[in-house]
């Protein structure tokens, strides 16, 4: 739900418990997005936030800006950033950049441990069809994918049937790897030509190395020195990854969502699985998403249909027409729009907002940009 208030004045100095007392309080007014507009997440049917806009309309600095505010209300909120054009950083984060070079990995092996939605199986069921999409397999490579990765699950003891075995260390895309030259080596010609398809893949090593734990309250992985194909399998993998560790942890009692994923520049996750489910099931769970495209045809139906929050920047023009129309503005209005000014619904109102970015909320020179 959004309000109309005067910014409220600042707090006085509290001991600690009169400290978490104020920060409920003001966690009750919500966010300010700009111009006197507070944003309650915990009032509306559900905290997602999709957002559309041109290049350079202000996507980038609405999302930081929400963050921002986020990280400050809420105490007890984990944020993740997943940012494919590296330009998503914020004051206070801790940093995960994923390249050749770098230390820190992502596992889309890891294993699901929900009895009834886990197991390696599942996962690598998912895998395959994540690489098949990212890497455009067909299915016969898509098939023997999946053959190859039960195999790595199997040599490392784990297998669907015994339960006991999920919490063994997971192969990754090193045992991957291995599993595939040595088909080679026995002269199987599919496995060579999955070899093909992985080799930038496994080059790049990002699948290959340990993973990074998911720890920190504002966590921003940096895919941006990725092939867009290669960041989009990481980010699969990691939404995914929140979405079943979020569901294995229950139903939330508090309005107050636990954990919030964002993810600028979507395009490369259009149509996927693990975003659709985290739109349809993660409030319950306490994981809510804020997504932003340049275009419409990037966001899938079940997430322009289940957000609750809607913000519309300045879009092309030729995406206009359909964006007034799915987004349910007047198409004057979307036309005449400027850079940082947003027709936004939430819930069942609706809104014109002047946008107050993110470069102008940080302290001169707080933003390492
Ligand atoms: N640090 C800054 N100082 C001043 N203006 C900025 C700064 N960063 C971005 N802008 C301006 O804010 C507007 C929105 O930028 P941005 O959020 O990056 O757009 P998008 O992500 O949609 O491409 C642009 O007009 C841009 O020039
Ligand atoms: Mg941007």
């Amino acid at each position: 739900m959004f309000s109309r208030k005067e910014k409220p004045l600042p707090v006085a100095v509290l001991k600690p418990g009169e400290k978490i007392q104020a920060e409920n309080d003001a966690a009750s007014q919500g966010i300010l997005l700009g111009q006197g507009v507070y944003w309650t997440p915990e009032r509306l049917p559900n905290g997602h936030v999709v957002a559309i806009g041109a290049s350079g309309s202000g996507k980038t600095q609405t999302l930081k800006a929400i963050a921002y505010e986020l990280h400050r209300t809420y105490p007890a909120m984990q944020l993740v950033i997943i940012d494919f054009h590296g330009d998503q950083n914020l004051q206070g984060e801790v940093c995960y950049p994923l390249h050749m070079s770098s230390a820190y990995g992502v596992n889309p092996l890891y294993i699901n441990l929900d009895p009834e939605g886990g197991g390696p199986n599942l996962q690598a069921i998912a895998v395959a069809a994540t690489l098949k999409k990212a890497l455009q397999m067909g299915p016969v490579q898509e098939g023997l994918l999946l053959e190859v990765l039960g195999d790595c699950y199997r040599h490392k003891g784990i297998t669907q049937s015994d339960e006991s075995t999920w919490t063994k260390a997971p192969p990754n895309f090193a045992d991957l790897q291995a599993e595939i030259e040595q088909r080679v080596k026995e002269g199987c010609k599919d496995s060579a030509k999955l070899k093909l398809k992985l080799n930038a893949t496994f080059a790049y090593g990002i699948f290959n190395r340990p993973a990074f734990l998911l720890k920190h309250r504002l966590v921003r992985v940096d895919l941006c020195k990725l092939p867009p194909e290669l960041g989009a399998i990481a980010a699969e993998s990691l939404a995914k990854y929140l979405m079943d560790t979020h569901w294995l942890q229950g139903e939330v009692e508090s309005k107050i969502p636990r954990t919030y994923l964002f993810i600028d520049e979507a395009k490369e996750m259009a149509k996927s699985p693990a975003l659709d489910r985290i739109i349809a099931d993660g409030r319950k769970y306490g994981l809510n998403l804020v997504l932003a495209s340049q275009s419409e045809r990037h966001l899938s139906a079940d997430v322009l249909g289940n957000a609750a929050t809607k913000i519309v920047l300045p879009v092309d023009q030729v995406e206009v027409k359909k964006v007034a129309a799915k987004f349910r503005f007047a198409e004057q209005k979307v036309a005449a729009l400027l850079p940082l000014t947003a027709l936004c619904r939430f819930g069942k109102q609706a809104e014109q907002v002047e946008i107050l970015p993110y470069y102008q909320r940080v302290a001169e020179g707080g933003d390492d940009a």
